[in-house]
């Protein structure tokens, strides 16, 4: 599969959205308001959910994708994932534009992808448009 950002997205990738806007129900996010959803399909075709989870002592807050990436390679430690889609709201609207991972987010899809030798796509959400990535190398240039 060619390496590409790209603004179209498959039949898989909305039914992923509809599970990462799910999963933003369940942040928890009371200091910064901002509610992250994260769903990764695995390779044997399962959706794992996941949400940030924030905490009064602001460095302990986890960031949705990472809940979710390291629920499924803690569960399913076998499977890789294939694809991540994510999403968030504040006020309970939708970002207009997509959401993309934070830098340590990046690292860790990274890690996936060489650990089990399968690009990972990411499909960032935005009500306007929605970005993917066809292999996480591509929002980590260079990386570690
Ligand atoms: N956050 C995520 O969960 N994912 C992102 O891609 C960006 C940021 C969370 C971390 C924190 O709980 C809140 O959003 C504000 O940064």
């Amino acid at each position: 599969m060619e390496k590409k950002l790209t603004t179209s997205l498959s039949e898989a990738d909305l039914k992923l959205i509809e599970a990462a806007k799910q999963a933003a129900l369940t942040a928890y996010a009371p200091y910064s308001q901002f509610h992250v959803g994260a769903a990764v399909l695995l390779s044997d075709g399962r959706i794992v959910k996941g949400s940030n989870q924030e905490n009064k002592a602001y460095g302990s807050c986890v960031c949705a994708e990472r809940v979710a990436l390291l629920y499924a390679t803690a569960n399913y430690a076998t499977t890789p994932p294939v694809s991540i889609a994510i999403c968030a709201m504040q006020n309970n609207t939708y970002m207009v534009q997509p959401v993309t991972p934070c830098g340590e987010c990046r690292q860790v899809l990274m890690e996936m992808q060489t650990r089990f030798q399968t690009p990972i796509r990411v499909v960032m959400y935005g009500t306007e448009h929605s970005l993917v990535a066809t292999d996480a190398s591509l929002l980590l240039p260079a990386s570690f």
